[in-house]
């Protein structure tokens, strides 16, 4: 994947409107950050949560003022449409909703687990909500570990979603670690993505996935991380029926 364009599935980068990017000029300089990685597509995924007030009518042309700010200063990333939808929120939107929320405008959604260890129900509502869509993406498994999270990554693997996680944790593991809980998962076939989930250019996790990807290589064959960095990225967006080849 070596100069491969990258799609970053996980971003806060519309501004001013949940935890994510303050104004426009932070926007940005995210964006920027982003080219500099060679990432050329960013899914804008507010939290879609009831701490935030995101007016799903209006992310259209939210979306649509950050590109004009892009293109105007030459900035060559694209920006697409996307949501981080919370486990609460989730079960209480029209499938019009989760349709127009969902990367790229595809059918994936990138599902949020309510904080704390994965949830015992997590598995049974993304299965759900699988069935009302293209498939579900979740997010950040490393946040939300508890002593059962193996069996509740399999449990969600098993029920078609794809697990995300962040690559600057990914790239923060230590391949001299046997114990690295990332690497043996990715060992075990239970990494299918990375994303930055980037909230801002002025601290936090940066806007970068290669070295995510180029750490993974130390536990995964060159086809595997071509897939989680080109292949399936590229197809969710397309909205594609996808399964690991693993
Ligand atoms: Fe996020």
């Amino acid at each position: 994947m070596d100069g491969a364009a990258l799609i970053d599935l996980h971003c806060h980068i519309l501004p001013a409107l949940d935890d994510g990017a303050l104004d426009m000029s932070d926007s940005v300089a995210m964006a920027r950050e982003a080219a500099r990685d060679g990432i050329e597509v960013v899914c804008a995924t507010p939290h879609i949560r009831s701490d935030h007030d995101v007016r799903i009518e209006q992310l259209p042309e939210r979306i649509e003022e950050l590109q004009g700010q892009l293109d105007a200063r030459g900035v060559p990333v694209r920006i697409a449409q996307g949501a981080e939808i919370s486990q609460l929120s989730a079960e209480t939107l029209s499938d019009r909703h989760l349709r127009t929320l969902s990367l790229g405008g595809g059918g994936w959604i990138l599902l949020e687990p309510a904080s704390g260890p994965i949830a015992e129900r997590l598995p049974a509502l993304a299965g759900e909500l699988a069935a009302r869509t293209t498939g579900v993406i979740v997010a950040h498994p490393e946040r939300h570990a508890g002593t059962n999270i193996v069996q509740q990554l399999c449990a969600l693997r098993d029920r078609g979603c794809l697990l995300q996680w962040t690559a600057d944790f990914v790239a923060r593991a230590d391949p001299e670690d046997p114990g690295a809980l990332v690497l043996r998962l990715a060992r075990e076939g239970l990494v299918h993505l990375l994303s930055s989930d980037a909230h801002s250019s002025h601290g936090g996790r940066p806007l970068k996935l290669r070295a995510g990807f180029d750490r993974l290589r130390a536990v995964c064959t060159p086809e595997q991380v071509a897939w989680m960095a080109e292949v399936a990225p590229a197809a969710i967006l397309r909205g594609e029926l996808l399964t690991p080849p693993w």
